[in-house]
C-alpha cells in the first residue's frame, strides 16, 4: 500500500530559510566537526532530526502568548495559566516548573533514590540514567522482550516487562529500590508506546512493596495517542480521559515540556505527597529559581501553558503520528530495516541490521548518522552503543540493546517534501551500505559522552 500522509491542521505563516551546502563542504564540516553531529554548526544542517526537544514550531496563539508573559520574580500570573493547565491534564495536586526535564530529575530523583540503591525502568532515557547514577544508585532497564526484536510487530514495544520487575524486586530487596519509572513513551527502545493495562500492572507492582511509581513524561500526549488507537478499552475515550487514566496510576512524574508541550524550553515535577512536594519546592529554590517561575522567563511559562493543550488536540496528533508512518512506510517500501511498528516521535533505523558488518564497538548506529550528513545534510542520531557509553564500574564499553540511527521530527516543522528527500537519502545509502565503515573514540568526557566525544573513521 502507498504511504499515505495525513495533511497538516495549520497553515504556515512564517518561514525559516535553510542552506543548501555541497557534498564537499559537508564533508569537511563533519571531519572538523570530529565526526560528532553535535559539534556540527545548525546552519550548516538542511534537516534536523537531531531530536524532537525544544525544536517545535509554535502556533500564533503561544506567540500571542508570549507578549502577555508576566516576568514577576513571584506570583506571576504565566505561573497560574500554567498551574491551572497542568493540574487540568495530569490530575496531580502538586505541579513545579523547572526549566527542562533533566532539571526535574536532579530535583526529584535525589530525595526518592536516598539511601537506596536502584532505580528500575521500562527504560531510562541517558539523562535518567545520568541523574540515577549521580544520586549513587544505579539504573536497571526492564522493558518487554517484544521491544528487543525490531521487525515483529508489537502494540506495546514500550512496556515495562512486569514479572521480570517483580523477580527483579525479589533478588534486590524492595527496600533498596528507590523509584520505579515508567518512561511514556519508551524513547530508547524507539518511542514506542506503553498501554494503560501495563501502566496499572506496574502501578500495582510497586505499590505492593511500596516503591513509589513515577512517570517520565516526555511523550505522554504521543502516549495516548496510541493507546486510542490500539488499546480496545480506550477506543472511545477522548485523549484527555486517557491521560487521566495514565496518570492516576502515578505518584508523581517528571516532564521535559520540551517534547509533547509544543515549546521550545520548559519543565515540570507533578506529585500527590505535600511532605514530597515540600521537599521538592526547596530543592527547586536552590537549582532553578524561585517556586513561581522555575528556571523559566514568564513568556516561556505562558508559551507552555496554551502549549500543554494544544499538545493534546486529537487532530493534531494525528497528523503527528501521521507523519511518522509516513516516513517508515517509505522506509518499508524500501527495504530499510527500522524498529516496526514506528514510534511517536522519530523513526528508529536499525543499523544493526542495515551495517551489520559493523561491530557495537564501532559505534554503526553513529556511522549512519554521519552518513546522512555527508549524504543529504541531515542530522540524525545514535541511539545505541556509542550514546550508552562506558560501564561506571568497569569503565568498559558496553553492548546497548539496539544499535538505533534516531531520524526525530520536530513538531510542526517539517512538510512531506521533506520527508521525501529523508526517505531518499536512506534508499541511497542502503546502495552502497558495504563500503560504510564503522569509528572509534579518539577523545571522550567520562558521562554523557556522546554529546562531546571526537571520532575519527576506521581504515
Ligand atoms: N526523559 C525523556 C524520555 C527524554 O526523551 C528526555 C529528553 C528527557 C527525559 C530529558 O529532558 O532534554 O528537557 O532535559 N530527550 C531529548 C531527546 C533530549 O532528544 O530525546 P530535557
Amino acid at each position: 500500500m502507498k504511504p499515505i500522509y495525513i495533511p497538516e491542521p495549520f497553515r504556515i505563516k512564517s518561514v525559516e530559510p535553510l542552506k543548501m551546502l555541497t557534498r564537499q563542504e559537508r564533508e569537511e564540516k563533519i571531519a572538523a566537526a570530529g565526526y560528532n553531529v553535535f559539534s556540527l554548526a545548525s546552519e550548516d544542517v538542511y534537516i534536523d532530526l537531531l531530536t524532537d526537544s525544544g525544536t517545535n514550531a509554535m502556533s500564533s496563539a503561544q506567540w500571542a502568548g508570549v507578549m502577555l508573559g508576566d516576568e514577576s520574580y513571584a506570583g506571576a500570573s504565566s505561573y497560574y495559566h500554567v498551574q491551572e493547565s497542568a493540574q487540568q491534564i495530569f490530575g496531580m495536586p502538586y505541579v513545579q516548573l523547572v526549566h527542562q526535564g533533566r532539571a526535574a530529575e536532579k530535583v526529584l530523583l535525589p530525595v526518592l533514590l536516598q539511601g537506596k540503591k536502584y532505580a528500575i525502568s521500562n527504560m531510562h532515557f541517558d539523562t535518567t540514567r545520568a541523574h540515577v547514577e549521580l544520586a549513587g544508585a544505579r539504573a536497571i532497564d526492564c522493558v518487554v522482550p517484544e521491544a528487543l526484536d525490531t521487525t515483529t510487530y508489537f502494540d506495546f514495544k514500550g512496556n515495562m516487562d512486569v514479572p521480570r520487575l517483580e523477580q527483579y524486586i525479589h533478588d534486590l530487596g524492595a527496600e533498596n529500590i528507590g523509584v520505579i519509572i515508567m518512561t511514556v513513551t519508551n524513547n530508547s527502545a524507539g518511542g514506542q508506546p506503553v498501554s494503560v493495562a501495563n501502566i496499572r500492572e506496574t502501578s500495582a507492582v510497586a505499590h505492593k512493596y511500596g516503591i513509589p511509581l513515577m512517570i517520565d513524561a516526555a511523550r505522554y500526549a504521543e502516549n495516548s495517542y496510541f493507546v486510542k488507537q490500539r488499546e480496545t478499552e480506550f477506543k472511545n475515550c477522548p485523549i484527555a480521559d486517557i491521560v487521566k487514566a495514565m496518570f492516576q496510576e502515578a505518584d508523581c512524574f517528571t516532564m521535559s515540556s520540551k517534547k509533547d508541550a509544543i515549546v521550545n524550553m520548559g519543565g515540570l515535577i507533578g506529585c500527590r505527597d505535600k511532605a514530597l512536594f515540600e521537599l521538592i519546592k526547596q530543592r527547586t529554590i536552590s537549582f532553578e529559581g524561585f517556586v513561581t517561575y522555575g528556571g523559566m522567563s514568564g513568556r516561556d511559562i505562558e508559551a507552555l501553558a496554551i502549549g500543554l493543550k494544544e499538545g493534546v488536540d486529537e487532530n493534531y496528533l494525528r497528523y503527528r503520528i501521521g507523519q511518522m508512518e509516513y516516513l517508515a512506510g517509505r522506509l518499508e517500501e524500501g527495504g530499510i530495516p527500522f524498529q516496526s511498528p514506528v514510534g511517536g516521535h522519530a523513526v528508529f533505523v536499525d543499523a544493526k541490521k542495515l551495517l551489520p558488518h559493523i561491530p557495537y564497538y564501532q559505534f554503526p548506529a553513529q556511522a549512519l548518522a554521519i552518513e546522512l550528513y555527508r549524504e543529504a545534510g541531515i542530522r540524525a542520531c545514535d541511539i545505541g552503543s556509542y550514546m550508552l557509553g562506558n560501564d561506571p564500574d568497569t569503565g568498559k564499553q558496553l553492548e546497548a540493546e539496539f544499535e538505533f540511527t534516531r531520524l526525530a521530527i520536530p513538531r510542526r516543522v517539517y512538510t512531506q517534501s521533506h520527508l521525501d528527500v529523508i526517505a531518499d537519502a536512506l534508499l541511497n545509502i542502503k546502495e552502497r551500505a558495504k563500503e560504510i565503515k564503522g569509528y572509534k573514540i579518539v577523545e571522550e568526557p567520562p558521562i554523557l559522552r556522546h554529546f562531546t566525544a571526537k571520532l575519527a573513521p576506521l581504515d
